[in-house]
């Protein structure tokens, strides 16, 4: 089976990432399947090296059916027809992940110890360290445990969960594998580490915010937050710490990293306003509600025999971007227009003080996969993207994030 390839220059994100995922012999190894697959499905160049606690757990062969590539255990491994074991999975990883990580395993690592092929890499590789433990809690809450884990951060290494939870054992208590979604956020974050939004805070709004009627009623909109969570985890990937907040109807698997959940257009101006201080960039592209019901019923409103209209009275809600004032903080919008979509934007970007306005047909936009976006800035014609999935659209507007921030920084 092949090796892992020499990743590309200037790559950003998991797309054509080279990865080493380290599985231990915890009874958390089977979920180690479902990470190398969703990391295969993502474009990563997957090798997957398993400890001899491992083998007892989960079989190799099903990581090789997964990544189609060979999986290591022993460090004498690989040392065959001009390869260099663990020397050359070291050197040509982008990351090392460890997941699910034991006890054991976290005790090797901080002492340095070289017993396997997973322990020489973790000692060989330059590259950044990404572990997510799974134990009872008495393991990862003992001094011992402790203490590496601390030696271990200090060097630098990043830990993903444990989660609070149910554990193997049947007893409640922290040590529970982070879920998937968190394990490849931290992977994604390790990865976009330096990267050109590099000590850069990124908020962003996803989702379209629901307002209630009564207590089991609202009035919405069809927008599914994904070019939100697409423009989050491509500012990840430039290397910014990103605040992602989201409407409680986004779908939960897509979401992770330091997300905020919210319902209301108010309530999502009370997130926003939490983040502001921190901020560097604010990208709106949440759907929010420009009318609100006046008056929220207590109860559920039932219909009255014979009765055959219901009048609502909707006002204004705050304008949240057009509101928000701070110095040096860089501006993004969306506009998703169904007639005029370039001049409605454009208007926007005047009428609200945006620093980049990001235009959509809204038909085929809100809801959908893909788009097809127009970038409009202030100090160039509008540049029209070609129509595509919405994380590769994600990325360009984060180029033009990248772009507009050092020309602010090239003025100051
Ligand atoms: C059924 C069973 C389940 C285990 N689950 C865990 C676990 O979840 N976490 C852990 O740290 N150790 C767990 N262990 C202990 C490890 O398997 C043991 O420490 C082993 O030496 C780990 O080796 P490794 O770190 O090289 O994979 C378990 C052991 C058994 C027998």
């Amino acid at each position: 089976m092949s090796q892992p390839e020499a990743s590309s220059p200037g790559r950003r994100g998991l797309g054509g990432a080279r990865i080493v995922l380290g599985v231990t012999g915890g009874i958390a190894a089977y979920k180690a399947a479902e990470l190398a697959s969703t990391l295969v499905q993502a474009g990563v160049a997957l090798t997957v090296v398993m400890t001899a606690g491992a083998r007892q757990f989960i079989q190799p062969l099903t990581f090789e059916g997964l990544t189609h590539r060979r999986v290591y255990t022993g460090v004498f491994e690989g040392w065959n027809d001009g390869h260099t074991g663990h020397v050359e999975l070291a050197s040509g990883a982008d990351l090392l992940l460890i997941a699910p990580a034991t006890a054991n395993t976290i005790a090797r690592l901080a002492h340095g110890n070289v017993d396997d092929m997973l322990s020489a890499i973790a000692l060989a590789t330059a590259a950044p360290i990404v572990i997510a433990p799974a134990m009872e809690q008495h393991m990862w809450l003992h001094p011992a445990t402790v203490a590496n884990v601390e030696t271990l951060r200090e060097r630098g290494v990043t830990f993903a969960g444990p989660d609070a939870g149910r554990l193997a054992s049947g007893a409640m208590g922290q040590g529970r594998l982070a879920a998937t979604g968190e394990i490849v956020a931290a992977a994604r974050a390790a990865l976009g580490r330096g990267g050109p939004l590099a000590g850069r805070t990124v908020v962003v709004t996803a989702g379209g915010t629901q307002e209630p009627i009564d207590p089991v009623r609202f009035i919405g909109n069809r927008s599914s937050g994904r070019m939100g969570i697409a423009l989050a985890e491509a500012a990840i990937d430039a290397g910014a710490a990103v605040r992602l907040i989201v409407t409680r109807n986004v779908d939960p698997q897509l979401v992770s990293g330091d997300v905020v959940v919210v319902e209301s257009a108010r309530e999502l101006r009370e997130a926003v306003d939490d983040a502001l201080p921190a901020a560097d960039v604010l990208a709106m592209a949440a759907a929010v509600a420009d009318f609100r019901p006046e008056r929220v019923s207590d109860q559920k409103i039932k219909k009255q025999g014979g009765q055959e209209s219901l009048d609502l009275r909707l006002v204004r809600n705050p304008d949240i971007i057009a509101g928000v004032e701070k110095a040096g903080l860089l501006k993004v919008g969306f506009a998703a227009e169904t007639e005029h979509v370039v001049a409605h934007a454009a208007a926007k970007l005047e009428a609200k003080g945006l620093d980049l306005i990001v235009a959509n047909e809204a038909v085929a936009t809100i809801g959908s996969e893909r788009s097809q976006a127009t970038l409009i800035a202030r100090d160039r014609a509008p540049v029209s993207l070609p129509e595509a999935p919405k994380h590769v659209v994600a990325a360009r507007i984060v180029d033009e994030i990248v772009r507009l921030l050092t020309l602010e920084d090239a003025d100051a």
